[in-house]
C-alpha cells in the first residue's frame, strides 16, 4: 500500500505567482474547517473506532515493581472468569513481537522495552498481560485477578539515587560512529569565564511531566486475511504503520493506520508504543477485531513523559554586560535501557552573540520508563536555565534584563558563524513589552505591591527551530470548482485540517467550502510526523506546489489553439473565482478549462524536498522516516523562530500563594497561515508555559520508582481560574529561506521562555531567585 500512490508526476517549480487576497487564502484568519465537525461529535478520534460489529476489549495488567523479574503468572482466576477469551504474557508472546528500533535509533518506536519479550521487569508499570474478553468490564475484571509474582531487586528512581549511571550523551558509538549529538562548542570557554569580571554560576531544575492528553492511549485491530488495520490517534502513520510491520514482521503494505482526528498528543503520538503490536497479535489470535482502552494511569507508564532534567550555567560577561564566556551542561534521566535524551543545547548556544562557548550533556539511566518528546521537548529545560541565568545576569551587571538580551543581539549563530534565515527577537522584545508596559516596571526586587500582593514582572527570550519534512500530497480538482486534498499529515487540534484547505483554495482560485482535505491514514501520500512543529511549513508547501501543477495543467488546456484561452501565455494564466483568467482579464470557466484536459478531474501529485535534506529523504518518508531538516543542523545557515514573553506574577505577602494574572507575548514566524489558528495555538503554549512553571510536576515515590500523581485530580494544571489576560502578538516578518511560501513553525514556541519569565518575575516580586521548577507555596515561603 504504501508505495501504491507512487508519484504521477511532480514537474518543475513555475514562478511564484500574485497571490490574490481573499477570505480563506493564505494570511487569512480563518475558523476552524473541522470545528463543525469536532462540536458536533462527527469527528472520529482514534478512539471512537471499534474494528467492526463484533470486538473483543483488552485490559492491561501492569508491573507492581520497578525492577526484577516475573517469577510466576497464576492466571487460573482469570480464566475462569465467564468472557474471558485470551491472556497474553511473555509465555505466550515472547520474540513473536519484535521489540523494535527507538525513534532516536532511526526507529519508530519510543522504548525499545519490549514488555512481553521475556520475564524481565524494566519500570513500574511495564505491561505484563495483556487479558482480552467480550467485555471491558470482564477484561479488567480478570487482569485484576491475575497473580504475578516477582523476584524484585532494589530499583533507582532518578538523580542521586543509588545504583543510577550517568555517561556523557555521545559516549555510545557503533562501530566507531558516534550516535550522540554535537557538542556546540567555540574559543576557551572555561578561560574566559575565568577571566570576566561579572560572572554567574548556577544549577537548575525542572521536574518529569506528562503530557496527558485528554483521548487516553487506546488502541483498535482488525485483521482481514493478512491486511491489519489500526486504528489510534497518532502524530505519525507512516512511522506507526513501519514500525509495527517491523514488529510483526510483515510488509508495510500489509497495514493501514487510521487517525483522521486526535484528541491531544503533545509528543506522546509521535513514536509508536508497545501496545500497539501486542494489541495486533491479540487480534491475530482470536480472530477478531480487539479494542484497548488503558486507564490514565496506565498512560504514565506505557508511553512517554518528559524527563527531569538539572543545568549548570556558568557566564561570564564584561562591565558592559556583553557575554564573553558560556557553558551549560545538561543531565537528563532516562530508562535504564534506552539512550533518550533532548540535549537542547543545540538551541541554548545559538540564542546570544558570545565568543566563548562550551556544552556537554549527560544521561543518568534509572529504573524508570524510557522519556519521549513533549512540548518543546530540548528547549523547555534548557531555555529555562539559560534564560533564568540571564536574568541573574542583568541583576549582577546592574542591566535592564531587555537591553541585556538587545547588548548580546546578533545575526549570526555562535558557533560557525552562519547566518539567521531572519531573526526578529529584539523587535519581539520591543512589541511585547511596549504591550505589557515594560516600561513603568521598578528595577528592584520586591519594589512593586499592591496591598498585600507582591507585584513581579519577568521576562524572556523563546525560540524554536524552523524544521521542514519532506512530504508529498494529492490533489484533485473537479468542473464544479470542488477541490480533494490529500495527504497522510496530522491535525493534532492545532488547525491543519485549516491551513491546508486555505493553502488549497488560495491556489486554485476556490472559496475555502469547497476544499475537502483528508489526512492521518497511510492510504494517504506520506507526510512527516506532527512533531518539531513542522507540519504547516511542510505539508502547506507540498500542497501548493500540487496546485500550482494543476494550473498548469489547465493553462496547458485552456491556451491551445482553439481553447477559451486560445493565445494566452500559459505561464500567466491564474485561478481565481473559479474560473481561469489570462494576462488581459479573459476568464474561462472551470468546467471548460477540465472538459479540454480530456479527463473528469485534474489531479496532481506532488513531493517536496525541504532544503538541507538528503535526496533520499523521500524514499524515506515512504518508510515512516521524516528526516526533517532545519534548525542548527543546517550546514549553511541556521534558521529558528522567536519570540519575547513577559509575565506579571503576583504573590500574596501573607499566604504566598502565586498567581500569574498577566502574559504577554509576542511571536515571529514567518508567513502565518491563519492568524486565528496561530494565535490559538501560541496562547496555548503560553498557558502550557505557566503550567510548567507553576504547576506541573509528577511525583516520584524514590523507594519504588513509581509515579503517584499519576491521574489528573493530583496532576496539576491550570484551570480557567488560574489565567486571566494572555496577550498573543504576531511580528510581521518576510522569510524567503525557510521555504517557498516562508512559513516557520510555531506550534511550540509559545510554550519555551515562559518558564523562565515566570522565574524571573518571582525573583523580581521577592528578591528569591528560584532555581527549581515548579514554583510553588512551598518555594517562596
Ligand atoms: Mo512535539 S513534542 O515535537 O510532538
Amino acid at each position: 500500500m504504501a508505495n501504491a500512490q507512487g508519484p504521477e508526476t511532480t514537474g518543475t517549480v513555475a514562478p511564484p505567482l500574485p497571490t490574490p487576497r481573499k477570505t480563506g487564502g493564505i494570511g487569512a484568519a480563518t475558523p476552524r474547517v473541522d470545528g463543525r465537525a469536532k462540536v458536533t461529535g462527527a469527528a472520529r478520534y482514534g478512539s471512537d473506532f471499534f474494528g467492526g460489529p463484533d470486538p473483543a476489549y483488552a485490559f492491561l495488567a501492569t508491573s507492581a515493581i520497578a525492577r526484577g523479574r516475573i517469577t510466576e503468572i497464576d492466571d487460573s482466576d482469570a480464566r475462569a472468569l465467564p468472557g474471558v477469551i485470551d491472556i497474553l504474557t511473555h509465555r505466550n508472546v515472547g520474540d513473536r513481537v519484535k521489540p523494535g528500533k527507538t525513534f532516536s535509533d532511526k526507529g519508530y518506536m519510543g522504548t525499545s522495552i519490549a514488555p512481553l519479550a521475556s520475564d524481565r521487569v524494566w519500570h513500574d508499570g511495564q505491561i505484563v498481560a495483556v487479558v482480552v474478553a467480550d467485555s471491558y468490564e470482564a477484561a479488567r475484571d480478570a487482569a485484576r485477578r491475575l497473580r504475578v509474582s516477582y523476584a524484585d531487586e532494589t530499583p533507582s528512581a532518578s538523580f542521586d539515587s543509588p545504583g543510577t549511571e550517568t555517561v556523557s550523551a555521545e559516549s555510545k558509538s557503533k562501530e566507531g560512529e558516534k550516535a550522540g549529538q554535537e557538542k556546540p562548542k567555540v574559543g576557551d570557554a572555561p578561560r574566559a569565564f575565568e577571566a570576566a569580571p561579572v560572572k554567574i554560576d548556577q544549577h537548575y531544575e525542572t521536574p518529569t511531566q506528562h503530557h496527558n492528553p485528554i483521548e487516553l492511549f487506546t488502541t483498535t485491530c482488525a485483521w482481514d486475511g493478512d491486511q491489519l488495520t489500526v486504528w489510534e490517534s497518532s502524530q505519525n502513520v507512516y512511522g506507526y504503520q513501519n514500525g509495527l510491520a517491523e514488529q510483526l514482521g510483515l510488509e508495510p503494505s500489509q497495514i493501514r493506520v487510521v487517525s483522521p482526528f486526535i484528541g491531544g498528543a503533545f509528543g506522546s503520538r509521535g513514536s509508536l508504543t508497545q501496545r500497539t503490536a501486542l494489541i495486533a497479535l491479540a487480534s491475530k489470535r482470536i480472530g477478531r477485531p480487539v479494542v484497548l482502552e488503558a486507564t490514565r494511569q496506565q498512560g504514565f507508564t506505557i508511553a512517554t513523559y518528559r524527563a527531569e532534567t538539572r543545568h549548570r550555567i556558568r557566564l561570564g560577561a564584561d562591565q558592559s554586560g556583553k557575554l564573553t564566556a558560556l557553558i551549560h551542561e545538561g543531565w537528563e534521566v532516562t530508562s535504564r535501557k534506552d539512550e533518550y535524551k533532548v540535549a537542547g543545547t543545540d538551541a541554548s548556544t545559538r540564542l546570544y552573540a558570545c565568543p566563548n562557548i562550551d556544552s556537554d550533556v549527560s544521561i543518568v539511566h534509572a529504573d524508570r520508563n524510557t522519556p519521549g518528546f513533549m512540548r518543546s521537548p530540548p528547549e523547555v529545560p534548557y531555555l529555562f536555565a539559560l534564560e533564568s541565568a540571564m536574568d541573574e545576569l542583568a541583576y549582577a551587571a546592574k542591566i535592564d534584563p531587555v537591553e541585556l538580551r538587545r547588548i548580546n543581539d546578533t545575526d549570526r549563530e555562535p558557533i560557525k558563524g552562519l547566518p539567521y534565515t531572519s531573526r526578529s527577537l529584539m523587535k519581539c522584545f520591543d512589541t511585547a513589552g511596549q504591550a505589557f508596559g515594560w516600561s513603568r516596571r521598578s528595577a528592584q526586587p520586591g519594589s512593586m505591591r499592591d496591598g498585600d500582593w507582591m507585584i513581579g514582572w519577568g521576562c524572556a527570550s523563546t525560540m524554536y527551530p524552523t524544521q521542514v519534512g519532506p512530504a508529498a500530497a494529492r490533489v484533485t480538482l473537479r468542473p464544479d470548482g470542488a477541490v480533494r486534498v490529500q495527504t497522510a499529515a496530522h491535525d493534532i487540534g492545532t488547525g491543519a485540517y485549516t491551513v491546508i484547505a486555505q493553502t488549497a483554495a488560495d491556489r486554485l482560485g476556490v472559496p475555502l467550502d469547497k476544499v475537502h482535505v483528508e489526512l492521518g491514514d497511510t492510504a494517504l501520500p506520506p507526510a512527516p510526523v506532527a512533531g518539531g512543529s513542522n507540519t504547516t511549513a511542510s505539508v502547506c508547501n507540498v500542497v501548493a506546489k500540487a496546485c500550482d501543477e494543476i494550473r498548469r495543467k489547465l493553462a496547458a488546456a485552456v491556451t491551445v489553439s482553439g481553447g477559451p484561452l486560445d493565445g494566452a501565455d500559459p505561464g500567466r494564466i491564474t485561478l481565481i473565482n473559479a474560473s481561469v483568467m489570462d494576462d488581459q482579464g479573459r476568464m474561462a470557466s472551470l468546467k471548460d478549462a477540465v472538459a479540454k484536459t480530456g479527463h473528469g478531474a485534474v489531479e496532481a501529485y506532488a513531493e517536496n524536498i525541504p532544503h538541507g535534506a538528503p535526496p533520499t529523504a523521500m524514499q524515506n518518508l515512504y518508510k515512516g522516516q521524516s528526516a526533517l531538516a532545519g534548525g542548527a543542523k543546517l550546514k549553511d545557515r541556521i534558521q529558528f523562530a522567536f519570540g519575547a514573553q513577559f509575565v506579571e506574577v503576583r504573590i500574596n505577602a501573607r499566604t504566598r500563594e502565586i498567581r500569574a494574572p498577566r502574559i504577554v507575548g509576542a511571536y515571529a514566524g514567518g508567513t502565518i497561515v491563519n492568524p486565528l489558528t496561530a494565535k490559538s495555538q501560541l496562547m496555548g503554549g503560553q498557558i502550557w508555559g505557566v503550567s510548567s512553571a507553576l504547576h506541573e510536576a509528577t511525583e516520584i515515590d524514590r523507594r519504588f520508582a513509581r509515579y503517584y500523581n499519576d491521574d489528573l485530580a493530583e496532576y496539576l494544571i491550570p484551570v480557567n481560574a488560574d489565567i486571566t489576560e494572555v496577550q498573543t502578538i504576531f511580528v510581521p516578518e518576510e522569510d524567503h529561506q525557510v521555504n517557498e511560501l516562508g512559513i516557520k513553525g510555531l506550534g511550540e514556541l509559545g510554550n519555551v521562555g515562559l518558564n523562565a519569565a515566570v522565574a524571573n518575575a518571582v525573583f523580581h516580586a521577592t528578591g528569591v531567585r528560584i532555581r527549581k521548577l515548579p514554583i510553588r507555596i512551598e518555594s517562596v515561603l
